[in-house]
């Protein structure tokens, strides 16, 4: 059933008449166009879909779009900053943490929410938070690299 769905998306209010029932996933991708948001197995197992919403990681692939209602979404797409990249950008960058990148943006929120729930982890802490996002390409050890080195560049700040 079509209605109106109200939230905020990477800083901005977003309005928009659709299927309620229609996963965040593809109103992202197809009617809002920000396909940083990546479709892997649709079924909650791989991460490639991670968005934040209200600042937690969560699988836009098991959210139905009334689900973010009055909440706030940031993708991949919202993360830098008057034109810098996050400090997990930048990292994954430094690292290599990436081959094909298909994983990357889920890779890359799902460590925000991490480093703003735990700013300063450990490495286990870090391997424990991202294993269960799957990177196909083998990337997941500069992955953690990665991650430890933005947790350290953050100093804390979430
Ligand atoms: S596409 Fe959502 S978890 Fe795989
Ligand atoms: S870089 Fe290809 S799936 Fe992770």
């Amino acid at each position: 059933m079509s209605d109106t769905i109200a939230f905020r998306l990477n800083g901005q209010p977003v309005q928009l008449n659709v299927d309620q029932d229609r996963t965040l996933l593809w109103v992202l991708r197809t009617d809002l166009g920000l396909t940083g948001t990546k479709y892997g197995c649709g079924e909650s197992h791989c991460g490639s879909c991670t968005v934040l919403v209200n600042d937690r990681a969560m699988r836009s692939c098991a959210l139905t779009v009334k689900e973010v209602q009055d909440k706030e979404v940031v993708t991949i797409e919202g993360l830098a900053k008057d034109g810098s990249l996050h400090p997990l950008q930048q990292a994954f960058m430094a690292h290599d943490a990436l081959q094909c990148g298909f994983c990357t943006p889920g890779m890359i929120l799902t460590a925000v929410s991490l480093l703003r729930s735990n700013p300063q982890p450990s490495r286990e802490q870090i391997i424990r938070g991202m294993e269960d996002n799957f990177c196909r390409c083998g990337a997941h050890t500069r992955i953690i690299d990665a991650v430890q080195t933005a947790a350290a560049a953050m100093k804390g700040v979430r």
